[in-house]
């Protein structure tokens, strides 16, 4: 069975990371969707998300990286997922996730949402905190895999930005 996992993954962490590992080990093939959303004005680029969930999946061979925009139960119909997979951390999560998950079987019945727990030490975790605690300057060391770190680092280090767009200005790669 084909499976999605939809999200914004900004930036994805390792909370993401252990769902995908639990995912990819009860379907045949799950495909990581990013969603494409021109309103919200993301930390990182779709390309960088993309180029970090693809090298955090690159050893899971029945997970595969993918983007889409327009309604989830849609792109679903297009690559054939019968299901849809998210993350519940805690009970706070319940009442958004219901409502999404009745809304979609509203739209599509046929497809199935299936809710698994991240491990608990992740149950706390959330891109919007790493992204706000990162920006703060406080450590996020064994929340996201140590490439994320990398790049929210140089995302957020003003004397590596100012490197980068003189590189860049150069026109040389960053
Ligand atoms: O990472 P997030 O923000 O929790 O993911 C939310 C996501 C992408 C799953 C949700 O916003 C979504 O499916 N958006 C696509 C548009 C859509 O189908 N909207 C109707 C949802 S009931």
């Amino acid at each position: 069975m084909i499976a999605i996992y939809p999200g914004s993954f900004d930036p994805p962490t390792n909370g993401h990371l252990d769902l995908i590992e639990r995912g990819g080990n009860i379907f045949d093939e799950l495909i990581v969707a990013i969603l494409r959303n021109t309103e919200k004005s993301p930390l990182f680029s779709l390309g960088e998300r993309r180029t970090m969930l693809e090298s955090m999946t690159g050893e899971f061979r029945n997970v595969r990286v993918d983007t889409f925009d327009g309604l989830m139960v849609d792109y679903a119909a297009r690559v054939k997922a019968k299901a849809v997979l998210r993350g519940i951390r805690a009970i706070s999560d319940y009442e958004y996730e219901l409502q999404m998950a009745l809304m979609n079987r509203k739209l599509r019945p046929e497809l199935e949402t299936v809710f698994m727990m991240p491990a608990e030490q992740y149950s706390y975790l959330s891109s919007r905190l790493v992204r706000e605690v990162a920006q703060l300057g406080g450590s996020i060391k064994g929340l996201v895999p140590e490439m994320v770190e990398q790049r929210l680092k140089e995302k957020l280090d003003p004397a590596i930005k100012l490197e980068n767009a003189r590189k860049l200005k150069a026109g040389k790669r960053v």
